[in-house]
């Protein structure tokens, strides 16, 4: 099916911000898609309009009961000009995974494309091309209708904003630097049966004391353990973890209470390409430490679409008052590679032998 989404000009295109010094999602472009669902009629009416701030009725149910969903990908200005994204047949696939857990309707596969291709080209003179950048794609929807019933909402609002951004843990110069990350034994992100592998906004929210004190011990985020015994390490406030010991590199598997990341899963497709021994298997941290004591964790680095690949030089433990080291706490040749590589895909520098990328 073909879509046609009607465009309404800014009448106040915004000065463009400094492109070295991005940061993320500090800018928004000029324009957003807006589309809607009423039960009876599907999605309908999706349009570009300028970016601005919405009105919302106060009784809608996302206010009270939280029922939405996200996404995040990104486009890339390649070395000739044109604009690419990075596997939008990802997200959408998590998209409607999420949806289905969280009782909001599918969303058509070439809907998803198109409406992404739509409001990127719209905005497409907001692409950054500095080393690092990209513009980050946020698709969101929530439920916008009136109701205090804890049922399913029967009607639903699909935005796409856009912010040109550098990577979320970014060195002052924009390349990578290793930081400190906060193992948190008390809290939890999510449990089996839960929504930890939806990308849903509780995930996040739960998040944010344990997020607190990592700022307390001047780590840059958390690493979750498991719901039940608070032992086996699950994922990174933003993104997937990934664990070099003793050549093999370890991550959490998909059991349901994780993300299953865009970046992971090209990340385990490279290291598999590139014959390194790769296990998605559980990793307690008795192990992790004790590779940390005897010289054996040679690289952690977490892997996300806003994080990219982020090498992490240091774990903190609370419980024992601990600073585990990661190799050298510098940024690791496998890190710095697989940045390297995903990056170089991703904006086209490199040649896209995974059929990866898609030119809008
Ligand atoms: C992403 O990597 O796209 C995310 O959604 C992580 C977000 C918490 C910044």
């Amino acid at each position: 099916m073909t879509y046609t989404f009607p465009i309404t000009r800014t009448q106040h295109p915004k000065p463009k911000p400094n492109w070295d010094n991005l940061g993320f999602a500090n800018y928004f472009t000029d324009h957003m898609f807006v589309m809607h669902y009423d039960e009876g009629q599907g999605w309908h009416d999706g349009k570009i309009v300028p970016h601005e701030p919405i009105t919302i009725e106060p009784a809608s149910c996302v206010l009270h009961y939280a029922q939405m969903m996200f996404e995040g990908l990104k486009a890339y200005k390649t070395p000739g000009g044109s604009v690419q994204l990075f596997r939008p047949d990802m997200n959408l696939k998590r998209m409607n995974n999420t949806n289905l857990r969280m009782c909001i309707p599918a969303m058509p596969e070439d809907l998803f494309i198109e409406a992404v291709r739509a409001i990127v080209q719209a905005d497409a003179d907001w692409v950054p091309s500095g080393a690092g950048t990209a513009l980050y794609v946020r698709p969101f929807i929530f439920a916008d209708e009136v109701s205090f019933s804890v049922l399913p909402a029967k009607h639903y609002r699909f935005m796409i904003i856009l912010s040109p951004v550098g990577s979320y843990y970014a060195a002052n110069d924009g390349g990578l630097s290793a930081t400190r990350i906060y193992v948190e034994d008390e809290f939890i992100r999510a449990a089996p049966g839960g929504t930890g592998a939806c990308k849903v906004g509780g995930n996040y929210a739960g998040g944010m004391k344990a997020s607190e004190k990592a700022m307390k011990y001047h780590c840059k985020d958390v690493l979750w353990l498991d719901a039940i015994e608070h032992r086996y390490v699950e994922e990174i406030g933003t993104s997937n973890a990934f664990f070099l010991i003793d050549g093999e590199v370890i991550t959490s598997p998909l059991t349901g209470t994780i993300l299953p990341g865009v970046t992971r899963d090209s990340v385990l497709a490279l290291l598999r390409k590139w014959g390194m021994k790769v296990s998605e298997r559980r990793l307690s941290v008795e192990e992790l430490f004790a590779a940390s004591d005897s010289g054996k964790l040679q690289e952690v680095f977490a892997s996300g679409t806003a994080a990219v690949i982020s090498p992490i030089g240091c774990l903190h433990y609370e419980a024992t008052d601990t600073d585990y080291a990661v190799g050298n706490g510098k940024v690791g040749p496998v890190a710095q590679r697989l940045y390297d590589t995903l990056y170089g895909i991703q904006t086209g520098s490199l040649p896209d032998d995974m059929h990866w990328t898609v030119t809008i």
